[in-house]
């Protein structure tokens, strides 16, 4: 063995003949998978594409950069999945453009925060984290409940996202405004919302306009809640 080795160290060409092929192995284990990515990530019953509020949410979750502090991926570990729930699967990402997962954990994963705060909640800890959780260094973004949300381009983000696989309908689409405004209006008829997006949140909006605090809190009460772990076999995947 040693004496192939020194053959590969007294040949130059060889040695990088031999680099390459070696880093060429590693580069195909990576990138193969990919071809298969529509095998890879299995359908789970629940998913759904986002609402065109928690979408917009998103935008402004990945603008103000949430992300810089929190993951979005709670690994097999047992301390995790005690502390945050059950761990987080491919599908529940499908629909991500980009996914949020990181390994950032300045403040606690968020992929299952979805449902366990009451919207009242968030909207006073976006406000002031130091107000709901003394003890927080979570910067204010009282800003969010001070600005409108541009909805103006709401339908445009959705047919991008149509480019790269997430399945919204010429309905979903036609219908994004007013989807929209539905989720942030208490008392408007939501039975279409809620038919087109399963158990999306209705935030209590202020009455006049839509803010990016209402997006963001629509997004943040439905991370983790699509899929029902009670009737979905994990088992494959459990040790
Ligand atoms: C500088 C780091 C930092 C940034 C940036 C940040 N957070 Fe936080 N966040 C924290 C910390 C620390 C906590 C834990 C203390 C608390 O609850 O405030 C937290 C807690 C939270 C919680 C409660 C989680 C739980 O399970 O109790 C939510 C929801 C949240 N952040 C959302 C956001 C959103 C949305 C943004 C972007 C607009 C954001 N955070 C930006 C640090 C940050």
């Amino acid at each position: 063995m040693f004496i192939r080795h020194e053959f590969f160290e007294k040949n130059a060409i060889f040695l990088l003949i031999g680099t390459l092929v070696t880093i060429a192995i590693g580069g195909i284990v990576e990138i193969v998978p990919l071809f298969t990515i529509e095998t890879t990530v299995e359908h789970v019953e629940g998913m759904r594409p986002y609402s065109p509020l928690e979408l917009r949410g998103r935008d402004i979750y990945v603008r103000e950069g949430c992300y810089l502090c929190h993951s979005q991926q709670i690994r097999t570990l047992r301390d995790e999945v005690e502390r945050y729930g059950h761990y987080s699967i491919a599908a529940e990402s499908m629909y991500d453009h980009p996914f949020q997962w990181g390994s950032k954990r300045i403040g606690p994963d968020l992929a299952r925060v979805g449902g366990k705060y009451s919207n009242d909640w968030h909207y006073a800890h976006l406000h002031n984290a130091q107000e709901v959780v003394p003890e927080s260094i979570m910067p204010h973004y009282a800003f969010l409940a001070e600005t409108p949300l541009d909805t103006d381009d709401i339908q445009n983000r959705m047919k991008t996202l149509r480019t790269v696989g997430v399945p919204y309908t010429d309905e979903d689409i036609a219908n994004a405004k007013a989807d929209l405004q539905t989720q942030a209006n208490p008392d408007a008829d939501s039975a279409k919302l809620l038919t087109r997006y399963p158990k999306a949140n209705i935030v209590p909006g202020n009455g006049h306009e839509v803010t990016e605090a209402d997006a963001l809190v629509a997004y943040l009460q439905m991370l983790g809640t699509l899929v029902n772990f009670a009737n979905t076999s994990t088992e494959r995947l459990q040790q």
